[in-house]
């Protein structure tokens, strides 16, 4: 079983990136206003370019730091683990957009609740850092505390960021 410390600090790569965008986002949306032939937009305003780009650079700066100074135990090497912040970052911007994706061909507008707000950026991710790490990460143990934790963090860090006035809903 892996120490939770070492669990918790593998997830601030992805909590960064999956933040960040709240601040470092805006101007031109990611999908250049194309619309799907059901008549919703790709991925909608709330997923911009600089958002995508920042969250990826902040998620990568952060676990890269991360990695100078802590050098945890499911990848093989300081190396490894620069690319695996990378990925991690990635992964959780390409998963928002993802779930915006579905979202979108689900009817559901911009800024609406939706079920895989909270869960399809870190499933991305996981899936993306797959092949460079050991099999410890994906323990069911370290998926439930993942999962579980995400889920109580996301909400909160929403209603934070709300309340600071960086977002206008509190989901
Ligand atoms: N954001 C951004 N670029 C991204 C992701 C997020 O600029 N790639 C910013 C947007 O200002 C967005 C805010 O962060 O409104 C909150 O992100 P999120 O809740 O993921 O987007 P929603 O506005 O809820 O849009 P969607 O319904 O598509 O998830
Ligand atoms: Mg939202």
């Amino acid at each position: 079983m892996a120490e939770l410390i070492d669990l918790l600090i593998f997830l601030i790569p992805i909590y960064l990136a999956n933040a960040s965008p709240v601040v470092l986002g805006g101007g031109a949306p990611l999908d250049l206003g194309l619309r799907m032939p059901d008549g919703n937009r790709l991925l909608g305003e709330g997923k911009t370019i600089r958002g995508f780009v920042g969250g990826t650079l902040a998620g990568t700066v952060a676990g890269g730091l991360v990695a100078l100074v802590y050098p945890l135990p499911f990848f093989d090497g300081q190396s490894t683990q620069f690319i695996a912040a990378f990925l991690l970052a990635f992964g959780t911007l390409a998963g928002d957009a993802i779930g915006s994706f579905i979202k979108r061909r689900a009817g559901v507008g911009s800024g609406k609740p939706f079920v895989l707000d909270t869960m399809m950026f870190l499933i991305v991710a996981m899936i993306l850092v797959f092949p460079i790490t050991n099999a410890e990460l994906y323990e069911p143990m370290a998926l439930v505390f993942f999962a579980g934790l995400t889920l109580i963090m996301h909400p909160f860090m929403n209603m934070v960021a709300n309340k600071a006035g960086l977002k206008n809903v509190p989901w």
